[in-house]
């Protein structure tokens, strides 16, 4: 019997990648060039399978294709506000996300980004590396402390709690969330964290604001110019989750008027493009997505992938089926 044809977007974890020409008649993207609309579209026409990832835009105009040969899209993240769900429904397609296997990884980013930005670690560094230290001093480069502080979660789902399973027993830190479908009482019964009514409530009390809802129409531009004048003015922004939560515009204003003191970014309203001035910022910690970006943790998102694709041409329910 002839093996099902799987498109792998991008380049993958290079055990993944074997496990998948060992299984599939697999054809690996071999220059990593993220792929054209036409090239989507080809893809789905030819494969059995896709499996693209977060950066891949798998939107209506994609699935639009006329033939879709595919059955399947095995993505390889757990955010998915980069596929058109109702479009790739309608096309015929089940689609399969990551979830759980990067939890602890962008828990651990998302604490990175805020000791980075609060102890100025960034900033530091460019200063030693640029030959300007001259030495200890008690006024030289003080930042602020984070142990003890209140931390706000926007969204708390698994990634949210990890980070506040961190910073509570970490850095005893006090925590409060708002999520418009709250976890269980028994989920987030050791963190001692407590749940506000809004957004507002959050960022009114917030030393550090951490952004862990989906991205997507839902939240589009959920802090903008009235969130920034809600938060407290030395309070920091964390983003791990998706870029366009943030209005990028808005932050640049409200960084550079004071109304708040820094911000760690993992993601971006218009990645890979960057804010020009958000560049030019001593406050601000930028990073290139790198959230589950671990050689244990990619190795494992695309192992999942695999399971879910064995799954489904086993002729089972694959455990992450979106739709
Ligand atoms: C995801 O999986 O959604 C991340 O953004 C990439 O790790």
């Amino acid at each position: 019997m002839s093996r099902p044809k799987v498109i792998v977007t991008r380049r993958w974890h290079p055990d993944v990648e074997a496990v998948l020409s060992e299984r599939y008649d697999t054809v690996l993207n071999v220059d990593d060039h993220p792929m054209s609309v036409a090239e989507l579209q080809d893809a789905l026409r030819s494969a059995d399978a896709v499996l693209p990832t977060v950066s891949d835009k798998v939107n209506a105009e994609v699935l639009s294709a006329t033939n879709i040969r595919a059955k399947i899209l095995g993505s390889n993240g757990v955010g998915f506000n980069h596929i058109d769900l109702d479009a790739a429904k309608a096309a015929g397609l089940t689609v399969t996300n990551t979830p759980e296997v990067l939890t602890d990884c962008t828990a651990d980013l998302a604490m990175t980004l805020l000791l980075t930005v609060a102890r100025r670690v960034g900033e530091g560094e460019r200063h030693l590396r640029s030959g300007e230290w001259t030495g200890w001093r008690p006024t030289h480069m003080m930042g602020t402390s984070v142990t003890g502080k209140t931390l706000g979660l926007i969204g708390m789902g698994r990634i949210a709690r990890a980070v506040a399973a961190r910073a509570a027993h970490g850095f005893n830190m006090k925590i409060i969330f708002h999520d418009p479908f709250p976890p269980k009482a028994e989920d987030i019964a050791d963190l001692n964290a407590t749940q506000c009514a809004s957004p507002e409530e959050v960022f009114a009390q917030a030393d550090f604001v951490s952004l862990h809802c989906p991205g997507g129409k839902e939240t589009y531009h959920l802090i903008s110019t009235a969130a920034f004048a809600a938060m407290k003015p030395g309070a920091f922004l964390i983003n791990s989750a998706r870029g366009d939560v943030i209005d990028e515009a808005a932050l640049v204003i409200a960084l550079k008027n004071g109304e708040i003191a820094g911000a760690g970014l993992d993601v971006f309203e218009k990645e890979p493009a960057v804010s020009a001035d958000l560049l030019t910022m001593e406050n601000v910690v930028l990073l290139p997505h790198l959230g589950s970006a671990t050689m244990e943790t990619r190795k494992a998102m695309g192992m999942r992938v695999v399971e879910n694709i064995d799954a489904f041409f086993a002729g089972e329910t694959p455990r992450d089926k979106l739709v």
